[in-house]
């Protein structure tokens, strides 16, 4: 039966196997990440993020929670191939700000971020819209309360993009009450809830919702 190749493994890496040949910089971010076991979104997720910044044009991102700048090169790239603008790489950790900063250069698109060292949601609040996209991948028990503030600050028919949808499984597990399940599955029935946005969940990795702000 063909049917049981049908695997999350096997989708998965078909996945990965179609993006195509990436930045030298980007394949270094990437073996970072599987050494210290620090959770980008990996290959897949970031085409992806890239597609959908091309397919709408997209010239101002607001990250909440974008590391050591992986997803933020996807976004740059896309932004920079768009005719310019910018992206907001947002973070707590001051050495993560700083790794971004270095990757960036390297990748040539220094000139289109602006670096915020602060608690995301607060950084978000504070800076100018309205957006073209917002990319969450903050800590899960805090995305329930971060919603109203992205509603506010996305530009309407803008993409809302929010990693860890699918918490490694965890969501199907009706015992597990920790608080960043709760949060994916609260943020889930919220998204979904509300008339404004037109939500997809894509399977890829571990699942990003995309949403449209009507
Ligand atoms: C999942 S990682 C980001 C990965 C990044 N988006 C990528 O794919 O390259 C989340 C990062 O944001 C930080 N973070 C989590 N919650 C945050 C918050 N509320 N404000 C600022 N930074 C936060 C974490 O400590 C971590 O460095």
């Amino acid at each position: 039966m063909s049917e049981d190749l049908l695997t999350y493994t096997n989708v998965q890496d078909y996945i990965t196997s179609l993006v195509p040949p990436r930045e030298a910089e980007l394949l270094e971010m990437e073996t970072f990440a599987e050494k210290h076991d620090f959770p980008i979104i990996g290959p897949a997720c970031g085409y992806y993020c890239y597609q959908l910044a091309r397919m709408i044009s997209a010239t101002s991102v607001f990250e909440l929670g974008s590391g050591y700048g992986y997803s933020t090169a996807w976004f740059a790239k896309a932004i920079k191939e768009n005719g310019g603008g910018i992206v907001h790489h947002t973070v707590w950790e001051e050495e993560l700000s700083e790794r971004a900063r270095r990757h960036l250069v390297k990748l040539g698109s220094a000139d289109l971020v602006q670096y915020h060292v602060s608690e995301a949601v607060e950084a978000l609040k504070q800076t100018q819209g309205p957006f073209d996209i917002i990319f969450n991948d903050i800590d899960k028990q805090a995305y329930p309360a971060s919603l109203p503030f992205i509603k506010e600050k996305l530009r309407s028919g803008g993409l809302l993009i929010i990693d860890n949808m699918l918490w490694h499984g965890r969501i199907f597990d009706k015992k597990d009450i920790a608080p960043t399940t709760i949060g994916v599955q609260e943020f889930t029935k919220q998204i979904t809830n509300d008339p404004d946005w037109i939500v997809s969940l894509a399977p890829m990795r571990d699942g990003m919702i995309v949403a449209y702000k009507k």
